[in-house]
């Protein structure tokens, strides 16, 4: 029982421990050391083996090791009936949680200001609202996007959310499908995104959207770059219509050295780490999964291919 390992940024040292620990008697491959391609029959992936799945006649799962599984879906040749799982874990949802709050406070106690003022030696107060003050829109109620308005909830922002389906969340106001987009946009005076990036999702954030925030509103984008139009963000910035936006995630990763979001005026930018996944943990959930279907059971947390998420 062989499992490939590909990753461009997580450790295989780390996951291949994991898995000795969890379920000694996976065989464990790394990338590009394959072996006999018809001995592999799962696949542990992030970006760049996607197009390759289909060299692995026996594969029976594809588990994404990220959340976000557009760097699967965007393969051109996937191979058929081969489920395919997403990264759902509670380390994974604590670290966007977390990323979340972080940054949501950032905007509201204006941090970036008086950042810029230490560097002048400028010792003054900025008026900086209370949390209850200040309306937080979230993009996306999944796992991360539920884990994450609640978390704001708690510390006392006004939270609405923003989804495909209908929800019902306790005190947060849910709004549903492009035809309540509109009304979402108008009440979000900071805009959180954890979409997924899909066919629906691609390029959402862009003038016409930024223009339905109210003025000085903040964007805080932790789902994927191209959900947003950098050019137009930049102008949206550069105009004042938004007072600050926070990037963890960009269209280029990593972000090349000349591309203007670098030198655009109040921008945070940090490289995708929002949340990142826990070999530990996530070690555990896949051999749960491999469990499942050898058990002839179905895995959890699939994919729809369709949905695109
Ligand atoms: P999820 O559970 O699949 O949730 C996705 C949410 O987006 C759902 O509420 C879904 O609506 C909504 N949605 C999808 N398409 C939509 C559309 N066209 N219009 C309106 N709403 C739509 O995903 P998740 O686990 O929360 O993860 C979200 C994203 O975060 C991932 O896809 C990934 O890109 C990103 N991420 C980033 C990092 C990082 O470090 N930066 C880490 C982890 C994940 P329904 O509820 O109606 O289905
Ligand atoms: C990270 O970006 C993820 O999708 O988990």
């Amino acid at each position: 029982m062989a499992l490939i390992f590909c990753s461009r940024t997580d450790d295989p040292k780390e996951w291949r421990a994991e898995f000795a620990e969890v379920m000694p008697e996976l065989d464990f491959r790394v990338w590009p050391d394959i072996g006999r391609p018809e001995e592999i029959e799962f696949a542990l992936v992030w970006d760049p083996m996607a197009n390759r799945l289909l060299d692995f006649p026996n594969l029976r799962l594809i588990a994404s090791l990220g959340a976000g599984v557009d760097h699967l879906l965007a393969a051109t040749t996937l191979p058929d009936g081969v489920p395919m799982t997403r990264f759902v874990d509670d380390n994974l949802t604590q670290g966007m949680r977390e990323w979340v709050l972080l940054y949501s406070l950032y905007c509201l106690r204006r941090v970036p200001e008086y950042l810029a003022r230490q560097r002048e030696q400028d010792w003054h107060r900025l008026d900086v609202p209370f949390a209850y003050q200040r309306r937080v829109g979230m993009m996306g109620l999944g796992i991360l996007g539920e884990a994450s308005a609640s978390a704001l909830r708690h510390i006392g922002f006004p939270v609405i959310g923003w989804s495909r389906g209908k929800k019902d969340l306790p005190e947060i106001e849910c709004f549903t499908g492009a035809g309540e987009l509109d009304d979402f946009l108008a009440l979000s005076d900071i805009l959180v995104c954890l979409l997924p990036l899909t066919p629906e999702t691609e390029g959402i954030i862009d003038s016409e959207l930024l223009t339905k925030l109210p003025r000085g509103a903040c964007l805080i984008n932790g789902a994927r770059g191209s959900l947003v139009v950098e050019a137009d963000l930049i102008q949206a910035l550069e105009s004042g219509h938004l007072s600050h936006a926070v990037l963890d995630v960009t269209r280029k990763e990593p972000l090349p050295a000349d591309d203007p979001l670098w030198q655009a005026r109040n921008i945070t930018i940090t490289p995708h780490v929002a949340s990142v996944t826990n070999a530990k943990s996530g070690a555990r959930l896949i051999a749960k999964n491999i469990r499942r279907i050898q058990a002839g059971e179905t895995p959890h947390h699939l994919v729809d291919p369709k949905a695109g998420y």
